[in-house]
């Protein structure tokens, strides 16, 4: 079976354009792949983050991937920071990463220009880092969006550069998993053809009914269709992109016909999707709150990846101590 490893940031929510699009997939590739999926709290590092705050956020980044549907039976889910054989290899890494490349990838060069105050080495080998939870689990592939495709090309690299140096096929070399046509794109409310974080149009995972309410009646409209069957403008679209999600296809079809002879009132429409997306974020967030607090549980989960993780990482040290020449 070929291995899957993934990093999840430390900090922030699960929202439906997540919960749509990478985790449905994440879920998936479990039963295919031999899956690390791990929290990346030593990366979160670089910007300082108060120590008070890292249990809770990294119990609600868990809680929240696990009732989303990863499975600790199936993958092996731990977090960054339980694992110290990366922070060695990390070591071995950094001996092959040029400044000159480092300094060269777009993400280094948008902190730099963010944060001039802040600019430290964990920053400049971040990619370095990430190429070693990648191949401390020898991996194949690695789920990346387009903001990380440069941060794998170094993994790559790295590969291979080790491999050359040292004469010794200890890394294959990770490639892109591209999920393509699997990925659904969810939309905003606010007219934005994307949900996100940064964009601040989310509906999130661990949101109540009403929460989710409020936020689907202010979506954003038009005056309403004005000829029988016509094109719909990008924000009504969006509207009937999200109903695909959660709805079912006779509700879909109600609303499209609705549309075609203009008869449709956004109203009804936004009353019905606020309801169906209630519907199904309201299981998931009571798995949220109930793992979340089971403390025994979470604790098993971390235990248990930290062990498998830890299993996996040694076994891969051990190549690359004995390719660099440590071993007696
Ligand atoms: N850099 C990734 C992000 O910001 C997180 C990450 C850290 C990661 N290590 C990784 C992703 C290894 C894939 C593989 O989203």
């Amino acid at each position: 079976m070929e291995t899957v490893v993934s990093g999840i940031r430390s900090t922030g929510h699960l929202h439906l354009g997540n919960y749509f699009g990478a985790l449905r997939n994440f879920v998936a590739i479990q039963e295919q792949y031999n899956c690390y999926f791990f929290i990346a709290d030593l990366h979160s590092l670089t910007t300082h983050p108060k120590p008070g705050d890292f249990h809770a956020s990294v119990k609600t980044i868990l809680a929240e991937y696990l009732a989303a549907g990863l499975d600790p039976e199936k993958s092996t889910i731990f977090v960054q920071s339980d694992v110290p054989e990366i922070s060695e290899l990390y070591v071995l890494l950094n001996m092959l990463a040029y400044k000159g490349e480092l300094e060269r990838t777009a993400s280094f060069k948008d902190k730099v220009r963010k944060n001039p105050e802040n600019v430290n080495a964990g920053l400049l080998t971040y990619p370095v880092l990430m190429a070693s939870d990648i191949l401390m689990h020898r991996a194949n592939w690695v789920p990346v969006g387009k903001d990380q495709e440069q941060h794998l090309e170094i993994a790559r690299v790295l590969a291979r550069r080790f491999n050359n140096l040292y004469n010794e096929e200890v890394f294959p070399e990770p490639k892109a998993l591209v999920f393509g046509k699997n990925l659904v794109k969810v939309p905003g409310l606010d007219g934005s053809g994307k949900m996100g974080k940064s964009e601040g149009n989310g509906i999130y995972l661990f949101e109540d009914d009403k929460a989710i309410t409020k936020k689907v009646m202010k979506a954003v409209t038009d005056s309403g269709p004005t000829e029988p069957n016509s094109e719909k403008p990008e924000v009504i679209q969006n509207l009937f992109t999200l109903l695909s999600l959660v709805s079912t296809p006779d509700t879909v079809q109600y609303f499209d016909e609705k549309w075609n002879d203009c008869s449709i009132r956004y109203g009804d429409l936004k009353k019905q999707l606020a309801a169906d997306i209630c519907e199904c974020v309201r299981p998931i967030r009571e798995r949220i709150d109930a793992i979340y607090q089971d403390e025994d549980y979470l604790n098993r989960v971390t235990r248990m990846g930290c062990e498998k993780a830890r299993e996996s990482a040694a076994a891969t040290l051990k190549l690359a101590r004995k390719a660099v020449g440590f071993s007696r």
